[in-house]
Formats: structure tokens, C-alpha cells, sequence
């Protein structure tokens, strides 16, 4: 049929707001100034302020490169062998439950969009409740597959502690069904973790309202340790009878670019679950077929290898070890950022209005997100001292 409506092409799209880290990133990368200090990046940088690959990661290229004899497709879920590794660190004592399956996925990223995916196929009008502040990530991801965002409040950034009361009572008025987003461990953007206690109650409150729990551990290894950063998963798992995990390898074996994560889903049943898997392949399917290879099958030789194993414990304590440590630094440097040192993982969150981020940015050549996130590790050892007196100076301002 004619129309007389002008054709719509891809000149008439509109602009897109990019994504704000992005644009601090091309910012920083755009300064000229030496001193500049780049604490938006959400990587770990050693003390002199590199990223550098594992030397497990070069062992494990290594041995790929000489014993890979195809590069044969391996189907939507993966690698196989990799995702079972992961089982007992990510699920510890509920790795051999045959109601939770698993499979590869490119990152965190594909592992959250997969497992929103399945909300939205099981129950359109699911609801994913998200604390207030999240990763900014999160949001469209979850508009993606076009599930409903509520929020929960969960910090306090003048306290740079967790509204665990507001919490409470914002899991509290979710409807059955709907979806509780929590971060498994190294809370992003606030570093502010929930204790033992505190996920015993999220999980009484979770199971109560017969909500989803769905818990995002991109950090795992990077607070408290490998094993006691897997508490919350693990607490949830014990309480509730459907539960999703989106893992990260990207962090924990330093190699983000390549695309390692993992999905774990568990329902009531081996049967259920199986039937939940098979609608997982399918939207893997359609979205990226499979994910990439390569860094997941470098974190399987590792994990199968119990020197490469013990190895790569003692280089993710090494980076844990050093974001505690400056941690310590800045904690000390003034009363008003002792909270930084009772926080896990690589993000904190300075009391700093927009105005005073956007001053020490032009003045200082310091680079942080507009909400007063850091990364902690972001900065050389080197620039620890210059970082403090700047950030000091501004909250007296
Ligand atoms: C909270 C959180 N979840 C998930 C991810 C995604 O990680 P990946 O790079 O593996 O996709 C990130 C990465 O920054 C994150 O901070």
C-alpha cells in the first residue's frame, strides 16, 4: 500500500546519550597534563599504575597455543569444562546440587543480559528491583530486554555507609516474583558490602516475598578473599528455591578485553532447570551464537592445573592485597575517609557534590565519576599522596 509518510532511514536516527564512564574515559584520555590521575577506570592497576596480564594468564596462553587442535565450533553454552571449574568457587558447597546449571558467557555483561533474558521469557511483568546507587550499567541492560526498574535505597553517601533499614523495607514491598538485583561482593560503585548478618536477612526477606534473587559477582577474590566473597551466593542458594548468578572472570584473571563470564541459573528442580538452560541456549543463539573462546579456555587450563591454580590464588591475593592496602592509605589520611577503609573491593564513593568532581577534574587533573565514585587502585603509588591532599582539600572547600 502507498504511503504518503516519509521514509524513515538510518539519517533520521536520533543521537545517543553515550555512556557517562565512557566519556570520562575519552576526557582523561584527551588531558595533556603529567600529573593527571585517572581514578574512573574500573580496572586494577598495580602500584605503578599498570595493568598487567597474570603470569598464570601467559603460562595458560602458552599451553593453549600448543596443545589447541581445533578451533571448532563449541556450541552456545561454551566451554563446558570451564563452567564446571567454576562451580565450587562461585557455588561452594552448593556446587554438586543438580538444580543449578551453568554455562559460558562473553563477560559479566553477556551473563547479566542472558539472565535477564530469561526473566523476561518466564514473566514479562517481572519487576527488578535495584539499589540506589548501582552499576550504571545495570539500568540498560535490564531495559534491554524491557523489564521494569524499581529501585531500593542501599548507601548513604554522606555516611559512606548501607541503608540497611531503607533496604529492608524496599525488598520488603516488592510482589512475588520480582526480581531482587544484589551484588555478590565489592559493591559498584560504593564499595560498601553487606556483612554475614545483613545477607541473612536479605535472604529471609528474599525467600519471604518469594522474590528472584539475582546477585551480579564481577569481583569475586577482590574484598575479603575468594571464599568469603562468595557468602551472599551462597546464603541466597541455601534460602531460595529459584536463583540466578552472573559471574565475572574478566577482574579475578585480569583479563577484561577477553570476554570471560559465566551464567548460573538454579530453580526448584534438575528438570526445571534443564528446561530454563535450553531457553538460555536459545537466547545466546540469537543474540552472539557463542561466546569467544579463548580467555575462558586460558581460566580452564588454570583451574584444571593445581599449580596454575595455587598460582593464580596468590596473584589475585597480591591485587586484593594491594587495594586493602590503599585503602588503608587513604583511610588514614583523614577522619572524614575512614570509611574507605572498612570497604571492599575497587570503588569507593567520596561525599563530593558534582561541582567539587568537576573542579578536581579541571584544577587537579584528577578524573572521577560525576557521582564522586573512584577506583581505588586507579591510581599509582606514586600518586597516593597528590590524590589525598587534593580530595582532602576539596571537602574542606
Ligand atoms: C558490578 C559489575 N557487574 C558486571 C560487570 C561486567 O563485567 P564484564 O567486564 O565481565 O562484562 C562489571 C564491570 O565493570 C561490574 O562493575
Amino acid at each position: 500500500m502507498l504511503t504518503t509518510a516519509k521514509a524513515r532511514g538510518l539519517a533520521d536516527l536520533p543521537p545517543v546519550q553515550s555512556d557517562s564512564l565512557l566519556q570520562l574515559i575519552a576526557l582523561c584520555n584527551a588531558d595533556q597534563r603529567a600529573e593527571k590521575i585517572d581514578v574512573g577506570v574500573g580496572v586494577f592497576r598495580d602500584g605503578q599504575g599498570r595493568t598487567p596480564i597474570l603470569q598464570v594468564m601467559k603460562q595458560a596462553e602458552a599451553i593453549l597455543r600448543e596443545t589447541q587442535e581445533s578451533k571448532a565450533y563449541l556450541g552456545s553454552a561454551g566451554d563446558k569444562r570451564f563452567a564446571e571449574l567454576l562451580r565450587p568457587i562461585v557455588l561452594g558447597e552448593h556446587a554438586d546440587d543438580e538444580r543449578i546449571a551453568g554455562l559460558q558467557t562473553p563477560g559479566g555483561c553477556g551473563a547479566l543480559r542472558l539472565g535477564f533474558e530469561l526473566i523476561a521469557t518466564a514473566n514479562p511483568r517481572a519487576r527488578v528491583l535495584v539499589g540506589a546507587p548501582t552499576w550504571p550499567n545495570h539500568p540498560p541492560i535490564i531495559n534491554a530486554v524491557r523489564l521494569e526498574i524499581a529501585e531500593y535505597p542501599y548507601y548513604e553517601k554522606g555516611q559512606g555507609s548501607i541503608r540497611f533499614e531503607s533496604m529492608m523495607h524496599g525488598l520488603s514491598s516488592a510482589q512475588a516474583g520480582d526480581v531482587a538485583l544484589l551484588h555478590g561482593c565489592c559493591h559498584n560503585p560504593t564499595g560498601a558490602d553487606l556483612d554475614e548478618a545483613q545477607w541473612r536477612e536479605v535472604a529471609r526477606v528474599v525467600c519471604e516475598r518469594r522474590l528472584i534473587p539475582f546477585i551480579d559477582i564481577a569481583y569475586q577474590g577482590f574484598g575479603r578473599g575468594l571464599e568469603e566473597d562468595g557468602v551472599g551466593v551462597r546464603m541466597m542458594l541455601a534460602a531460595c528455591e529459584e536463583v540466578i548468578v552472573a559471574q565475572s572472570c574478566d577482574k579475578n584473571f585480569s583479563c577484561y578485553r577477553d570476554r570471560v563470564g559465566s551464567l548460573f541459573v538454579k530453580t526448584g528442580s534438575a528438570e526445571a532447570t534443564a528446561t530454563a538452560m535450553a531457553h538460555v541456549s536459545q537466547r545466546a543463539r540469537e543474540m552472539w551464537s557463542m561466546p569467544p573462546d579463548h580467555g575462558a579456555a586460558c581460566a580452564r587450563i588454570i583451574l584444571d592445573d593445581a599449580q596454575l591454580h595455587a598460582d593464580w590464588l596468590v596473584e589475585l591475593a597480591a591485587m586484593r592485597d594491594r587495594i586493602n592496602a590503599v585503602r588503608q592509605r587513604l583511610a588514614s589520611a583523614d577522619p572524614r575517609l575512614a570509611f574507605i577503609g572498612r570497604q571492599f573491593g575497587m570503588f569507593s564513593m567520596l561525599p563530593l557534590a558534582k561541582e567539587q568532581v568537576l573542579k578536581l577534574r579541571e584544577d587537579e587533573a584528577i578524573y572521577m565519576a560525576d557521582s564522586g565514585r573512584f577506583n581505588v587502585v586507579g591510581m599509582s603509588d606514586a600518586q597516593i599522596d597528590r590524590f589525598t591532599t587534593c580530595v582532602v582539600a576539596a571537602l574542606d572547600g
